[in-house]
């Protein structure tokens, strides 16, 4: 059995004394998660994190937006996974598509922050999904198996099975224009069987998340579908209200 999992994604979002606010106010929708069996973290900024992982009631993961792959050097701007260790972080989102988008960020590169994230006990959400452009020539299949296999590449089935993925096609996020139900499963059961190929059965434990304009309205919806199990929220998580009420609609 897939636990159910909602990661809100702070993006560029919030200081850390509006995060403080966020999680003085998280308290219940923690406990409602609990209750019923819910995974829910948070993804704040670099510098929100410590103020989170003191704030936020116990049981709220909270992951990081990104890392490094090495440890330490000369990578100016940049975080390692030792540094985010240490501080409690014991989660982080991978490749989302504006780091793709912005940074130029690679699935091979992913591939490295994927490993080094596992080797030190932790848990990546990797991101994956196609722009306008590969959705309307057809294309998305193709693209995301390849975005899939690249980042998977060298994992042992017990090592992708502490993944979680997270699809979401860029159309769809920040714009309101949601994908349908039906395309999210046709992509998201896609997926499950392209993991199935390189790591057989264990791909039924694998979680992967829906991404894109997803509100309280609609989180049910997706949640009704087989093959999701659960969803990776940028605006709609911002608001303690919103959240709340995805994490209630996600158990409906
Ligand atoms: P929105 O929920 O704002 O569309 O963002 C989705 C997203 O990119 C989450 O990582």
């Amino acid at each position: 059995m897939r636990k159910k999992l909602l990661l809100g994604n702070w993006k560029m979002n919030k200081t850390p004394a509006e995060a403080r606010e966020f999680c003085e106010k998280a308290g219940e929708v923690v406990s409602f998660a609990k209750a019923h069996d819910v995974d829910l973290g948070v993804a704040p900024t670099y510098v929100c994190l410590q103020t989170v992982l003191e704030n936020a009631p116990e049981g709220l993961i909270v992951s990081a937006q990104n890392c490094n792959e090495h440890d330490h050097g000369a990578y100016t701007g940049e975080v390692s996974i030792p540094m985010l260790d240490a501080v409690g972080i014991k989660w982080c989102i991978i490749g989302h598509s504006e780091r793709r988008g912005y940074y130029g960020e690679t699935s091979e590169a992913c591939n490295a922050k994927i490993k080094a994230l596992l080797a030190a006990g932790m848990t990546p959400v990797y991101c994956c999904g196609e722009s306008l452009e590969t959705y309307e020539k057809g294309e998305t299949k193709a693209f995301v198996a390849e975005q899939i296999r690249t980042g998977f590449a060298g994992l042992t089935p017990e090592e992708a099975a502490k993944v979680v993925i997270a699809y979401e096609p860029i159309w769809a996020i920040g714009t309101g224009k949601s994908a349908t139900k039906q395309t999210a499963e046709d992509t998201i059961g896609f997926i499950r069987r392209t993991l199935r190929e390189s790591f057989g059965h264990i791909a039924a434990d694998i979680r992967i998340l829906y991404g894109g304009s997803v509100k309280p309205a609609n989180i049910a919806e997706y949640m009704s579908e087989e093959d999701i199990d659960g969803a990776l929220v940028g605006g709609a998580s911002l608001d303690p209200d919103s959240y709340k009420a995805l994490v209630e609609n996600l158990v409906k």
